[in-house]
């Protein structure tokens, strides 16, 4: 008898059922009131075409294209358009731009760390610098392959850093510079010519990570915003990553990496034939890859197409405003940016209206946002990733959002213990044991039934799919927020850990 298996095989059915069950515990993936992790176009039948088409290839291994060409064919159509949409392919400044598909865009931004690292053989102690700003996986990258990472401070006023500053970050032993279109936490663009110009005179490569908004600001450009240059029609910028699973609106598991030319993207290849087996050569990090994301990426592609997109954008770009103008019409609430691609951010301007509490208020009203920690010389935000499904929602998130900042000035900031407080402020990550991030964490009532073990789906009563946080998590983002990065980060290590237990 296997603990954790069903002893005979459980009908179809109830399986499906099972799923449903837990399922039924998450955020809600469509209809436009979760404003993270999720980008719904609200395209009726989208779903169920890349479904039919995920299905249709799931089974095929993007191990070996030659054994299954139609996976190649379709990466290439995808790394087509994704080249197109940024100013690369025929006819363009940048005809010569070859890509990889990637899982997502983590990947594709530590290959293009990989690869810059790999093409400077010579530097010994490579380095990669960025904007403070950058998404957190250059952090990654940097710290998987061995790249010290510099971080360039930004303007607290625009959210960009002075290229003055970066062009000073650069020495000898960088290897990559990068930069943001635009930056995941605020929806801004970084000054990518004038980076990439830097970078260029000092004969070092530059990515722009258009991970998030490359595949909207082609098109918000197309509408008449004034989106500055930060594509391949920018020389000095040698590579691009977009991801297809955020704005192109495919399933997830979906990123592209473009290089200005073949030249540029030859490191990223590994090959190893050091071994009995097949020799294995391998464009990017996963060898077997399921063909199953790429198939429903090129029919999303396909069927959404170039009017589409910018019918997309529109509708999105018509929530943005609806959202930023809710946002200022409101007192005490101020954009930390005037958005200019896809984000809504905004802070507190009233101590007595506590964002953390407003976050709170927004939940249990079914608007589900994503708080952001202070960092470095950046107040703590709320971020809003806007996509086209919202736009029917704005005026009642407007509404919704006047009456939970009634609501939290009403219940007045979070006021932790003082010697909590005095705990977050002076604790070091190194005395923070297990036994001790326990303790906390079941005093904040964190780690529902979701990180008890026990069997998963077991509970008719739907309590085996719980969720592991309590809905209201003011109490929790302050303690994060006063504690230093290195410990947040610590605290956040052993509280994924508590969750991370077998099931049986
Ligand atoms: C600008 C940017 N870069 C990189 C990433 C990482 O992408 P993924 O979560 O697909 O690995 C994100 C994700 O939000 C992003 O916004």
């Amino acid at each position: 008898m296997v603990e954790g298996l069903p002893a005979s095989g459980v009908p179809a059915a109830q399986v499906l059922a099972e799923v449903r069950r837990l399922r039924a515990a998450d955020r809600p993936t469509h209809g436009g009131q979760l404003f993270a992790y999720v980008y719904d176009p609200a395209v009726p039948g989208l779903d169920e075409l890349a479904h039919s088409a995920y299905a249709l290839s799931a089974q095929v291994n993007g191990l070996d294209p030659t054994a299954f060409p139609s996976l190649l064919a379709m990466e290439n159509a995808l790394v087509g358009a994704a080249a197109s949409v940024l100013g690369g392919g025929p006819g363009s400044s940048a005809p010569e731009v070859v890509g990889s598909v990637t899982g997502g865009g983590t990947e594709s931004l530590m290959l293009a760390v990989k690869t810059a690292r790999d093409a400077c053989a010579d530097v010994e102690a490579p380095r990669l610098v960025v904007p403070a700003t950058a998404h957190a996986a250059f952090a990654k990258a940097a710290h998987y392959l061995g790249v010290v990472l510099d971080l360039v401070p930004v303007s607290p006023e625009t959210l960009r850093p002075d290229p003055a500053d970066i062009a000073a970050a650069i020495g000898p032993s960088t290897v990559l510079v990068a930069c943001s279109a635009p930056s995941y936490a605020h929806g801004v663009v970084d000054p990518v010519a004038a980076i990439a110009e830097v970078a260029a005179a000092a004969g070092v490569r530059c990515h722009v990570d258009a991970c998030f908004g490359g595949w909207t600001l082609p098109y918000l450009r197309r509408l008449g915003v004034a989106v500055p240059p930060f594509d391949f029609s920018v020389p000095g910028v040698t590579s691009i990553s977009v991801d297809l699973h955020k704005y192109a609106y495919t399933p997830k598991g979906v990123s592209v990496l473009l290089h200005r030319d073949a030249g540029l993207r030859r490191e990223q290849y590994f090959a190893s034939a050091e071994w009995p087996g097949y020799t294995m050569v391998n464009p990017v990090i996963s060898s077997t890859r399921s063909g199953g994301p790429i198939a429903a990426a090129f029919a999303t592609l396909r069927h959404i197409g170039d009017t589409g997109y910018l019918e997309l954008a529109r509708t999105t770009l018509a929530a943005v405003r609806g959202l930023a103008e809710e946002v200022a019409g409101i007192d005490g609430l101020r954009l930390l940016a005037e958005p200019e691609a896809t984000v809504v951010c905004f802070r507190s301007a009233d101590p007595a209206l506590d964002l953390f509490v407003l976050v709170d208020e927004l939940t249990v009203r079914g608007w589900h946002t994503q708080p952001q920690m202070a960092y470095g010389n950046l107040p703590s935000s709320v971020h809003l990733t806007v996509t086209a499904a919202v736009a029917p929602r704005v005026a009642d998130f407007g509404a919704d959002l006047r009456a939970a900042v009634a609501a939290a000035r009403a219940a007045g900031p979070v006021r932790l213990p003082a010697e909590l407080l005095a705990l977050a402020g002076a604790l070091t990550p190194e005395q923070l044991t297990p036994e001790l991030v326990a303790g906390m964490a079941a005093g904040l009532g964190v780690g529902g039934a979701a990180g008890a073990g026990g069997d998963p789906v077991a509970a008719e009563d739907g309590s085996g799919s719980s969720a592991p946080l309590p809905e209201r998590t003011a109490m929790i983002n302050t303690l994060l927020d006063a504690a230093p990065v290195r410990l947040r980060e610590r605290l956040l290590v052993e509280f994924l850990s508590l969750l991370q237990r077998p099931s049986y």
